[in-house]
């Protein structure tokens, strides 16, 4: 049984790569907060708006602890998932956990071309979204480098790109 565990900060790719190699292993691909999204009839950003972060993460918390019992998956986290109560030991201790690390630079410009809405990004000029994104991360790290495995998904811009990261994942997973 494996179970493969996809993190990492916002824009990253997590959803992106997760969806590619579910492609090719034919293993199930869930995401966190769509299936979060599926379970309570709301959007991440309807639950943030109207019971705030705090209560999200709690719902976070919960959802994690079903999807992270499936097996033969491929689960793309949210950007906060690992970073909050015992989550990332828990999360190591359920599978292989992925750190999709880049550069804030390469976040947000991945984070400008995506159209998700995230209410931790809202209403932020440009050179907030920088300054905010390079800060947050610093204090995310200690979390996602708790991960077993790394994946730098600092070129990861085009479909091309996708694959060559997808087959290093494989390799460094041993993944048939
Ligand atoms: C969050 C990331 C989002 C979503 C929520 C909070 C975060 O997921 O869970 O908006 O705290 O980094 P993505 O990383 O998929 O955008």
């Amino acid at each position: 049984m494996r179970r493969i565990i996809l993190i990492g900060y916002m824009g990253s790719g997590k959803t992106t790569v997760g969806k590619a190699l579910s492609k090719e292993t034919g293993m199930m691909f869930y995401d966190l907060d769509w299936y979060i999204e599926s379970r309570m009839h709301k959007s991440v950003s309807q639950i943030f708006a109207e019971r705030g972060e705090e209560a999200f993460r709690k719902i976070e918390y919960n959802m994690l602890h079903e999807v992270a019992e499936f097996e033969d998956v491929i689960i793309s986290c949210g950007g906060g998932t690992p970073c909050f109560f015992d989550n990332i030991d828990y999360l190591n201790q359920q599978g292989d956990v992925v750190y999709l690390k880049a550069e804030p630079e390469t976040l947000y410009k991945h984070l400008l071309m995506g159209k998700v809405e995230r209410p931790l990004l809202k209403n932020k000029t440009p050179e907030e979204l920088i300054a905010y994104i390079t800060q947050h991360l610093k204090e995310r790290a200690p979390f996602y480098e708790k991960a077993r495995y790394t994946l730098d998904v600092t070129v990861l811009d085009d479909y091309d790109k996708i694959q060559v990261s997808v087959a290093t994942l494989r390799t460094l997973l041993k993944l048939s």
